[in-house]
């Protein structure tokens, strides 16, 4: 059990465990329940809300989504964005490639999901993204690949970027570990909650990784989301290209 006073990097089976697409999948669907369940959208629907305002008219925003995972977050924003008749431009960038045989299964969205396999950092992206977003992903890096993270988003991102991830609690983490138990959720989801949320970061945390990545305390705003979530938000400074 974490002691909650620095992170815990016990191993995800998510990350270590060898299986097939069937597996990854399914703990994929699940943990788009657990997204649901725990209004994990909200705070990216958000950030898109201010996005959208900056992007120049008659272009689509291009969007970034990294560790996208089944896509359900992408998924959610089109929804959004198609109400508003705003137009999207998504690609999701994840590790496995079992990410893009489970996102292409799910439900279509208005202008389809570009899913492509790669580890972050070594991803170029063809078009720079207007913005870069993540949610449940900072979390699987060590601090210094967080670092390394911010760095790479603050370089790709035209307009700006957001992190959404866990707060390190222990009131997440008993609550999750009988919760998911009772759901009966995946044997990933039930064993990566708890570990997702040892893994994952305080206000301080934030404070020192963004100012290690050369930002400045009014470069980006670190706001805790209802229940147990931190929402990283930053914009650039001028318009668009
Ligand atoms: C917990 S899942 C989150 C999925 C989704 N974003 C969500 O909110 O449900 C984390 C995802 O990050 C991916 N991932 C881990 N390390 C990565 C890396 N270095 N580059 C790209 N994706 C990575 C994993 O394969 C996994 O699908």
């Amino acid at each position: 059990m974490p002691r909650f006073s620095h992170r815990v990097l016990v191993p995800e089976l998510m990350d270590t465990e060898p299986c097939g697409s069937d597996t990854f999948r399914a703990c994929l669907v699940d943990l788009s329940k657990v997204n649901r369940l725990t209004l994990a959208y909200r705070p990216t629907l958000a950030f898109l809300r201010q996005a959208a305002r900056r992007l120049p008219p008659g272009r689509p925003l291009r969007l970034l989504d990294v560790g996208g995972g089944y896509g359900d977050t992408l998924r959610q924003l089109d929804r959004w964005a198609a109400r508003r008749g705003i137009a999207l431009d998504m690609t999701s960038v994840d590790l496995s490639p079992w990410s893009r045989t489970a996102g292409e299964t799910a439900a279509a969205t208005r202008t389809p999901i570009r899913f492509v396999t790669a580890n972050i950092f070594d991803h170029v992206p063809d078009a720079p993204p207007d913005v870069v977003i993540s949610s449940l992903f900072t979390h699987h890096l060590e601090d210094r690949d967080v670092v390394r993270f911010l760095r790479w988003m603050e370089r790709h991102a035209t307009l700006g970027w957001f992190v959404n991830d866990l707060h390190r609690h222990p009131v997440p983490y008993w609550f999750f570990r009988y919760f998911s138990q009772a759901m009966r959720w995946h044997r990933f989801v039930r064993h990566d909650g708890p570990v997702s949320i040892g893994r994952a970061f305080t206000r301080q945390d934030w404070q020192r990784m963004l100012a290690e990545a050369g930002l400045r305390p009014s470069d980006a705003t670190i706001r805790w989301w209802m229940p147990f979530r931190y929402g990283i938000t930053r914009f650039k400074p001028g318009p668009a290209a």
